[in-house]
């Protein structure tokens, strides 16, 4: 029988060099999508109930990590979903002016027991953990708040940790034609290599398409723990691709139509 669901179905979706890597030395952002892998982005976000980054993402590249619906060539409006905006931020570093904290869109900000309490900025603050947000509380809390669809973004840390732990349902990587070269440049799976195929992490590859110039891959991971809500609604190359009117986490406020990522 399967398992009852208690977590939201987990998307991790990132750009990166031929090399692997997400962004320039020592973290400097790098806009490694063309038009149309921005695009596709767009039409992932506004198919998912929330957005999640860590706070080296919110910290090196201040999103704002609303749906750019004039990139999926539609005008905002009421009826368009507005997902959730959720950031890892254990030490509380997260401040103002953090676009994500600009209190457009509904943002929760899991801090741990450790971090300062109640820090500035409009956002539902949750304490998890004693040093590190845990994902497996993160994410249930999220599910018992109504999140059943969660698109991880990034960075290194947080995608590493999410493809380590088996809590990644589905991929979709864009790999641009650029190489950046090792070093201080954030690699897409950070932490220990594998010491031998045994360590791997397996992928299954479900298809590839040229993009942009480079290559979209998307797949699912071979280990992947039970437990997810249901997919949201795939596109015929397997991913969701259109806005779905009407649906996603109601938010109290619109997005504020600042410009950025
Ligand atoms: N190419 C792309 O698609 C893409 C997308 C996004 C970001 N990026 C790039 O990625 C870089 C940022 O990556 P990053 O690794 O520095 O930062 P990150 O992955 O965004 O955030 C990592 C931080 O999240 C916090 N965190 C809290 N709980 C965690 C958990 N359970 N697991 C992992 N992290 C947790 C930790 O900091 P605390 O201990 O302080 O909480 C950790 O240092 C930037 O250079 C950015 O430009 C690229």
């Amino acid at each position: 029988m399967a398992r009852k669901a208690d977590r939201p179905f987990v998307w991790a979706n990132c750009a990166l060099s031929l090399d692997g890597r997400l962004a320039y030395a020592n973290g400097r952002p790098a806009q490694l999508s063309g038009r149309e892998d921005l695009a596709r982005v767009q039409g992932l976000r506004s198919a998912v109930d929330a957005i999640l980054v860590g706070s080296g993402t919110v910290l090196a590249d201040d999103p704002s990590l609303r749906v750019h619906w004039e990139l999926l060539g539609r005008t905002p409006s009421p009826a368009l979903p507005v997902p959730a905006r959720v950031i890892l931020d254990s030490r509380g570093r997260v401040r103002p002016p953090a676009r994500v904290l600009d209190g457009s869109i509904r943002t929760v900000v899991f801090t741990s027991r450790s971090a300062p309490r109640a820090g500035p900025g409009s956002a539902e603050r949750v304490r998890l953990g004693e040093r590190r947000v845990p994902l497996p509380s993160a994410l249930h809390w999220l599910y018992q708040h109504g999140i059943r669809s969660l698109l991880v973004e990034g960075g290194s840390g947080v995608i590493s940790s999410f493809l380590r732990g088996g809590w990644v349902d589905r991929f979709s990587f864009f790999v641009a034609p650029v190489l950046i070269g090792e070093g201080s440049s954030p690699a897409l799976l950070s932490g220990p290599p594998a010491g031998g195929p045994r360590r791997t992490l397996g992928l299954e590859v479900e298809g590839n398409k040229p993009l942009d110039g480079g290559v979209l891959v998307w797949g699912r991971p071979r280990r992947v723990r039970p437990g997810a809500a249901s997919p949201p609604e795939l596109g015929p190359e397997g991913w969701p691709v259109s806005p779905r009117p009407g649906k996603g986490v109601k938010t109290s406020r619109r997005p504020s139509g600042r410009d950025g990522a």
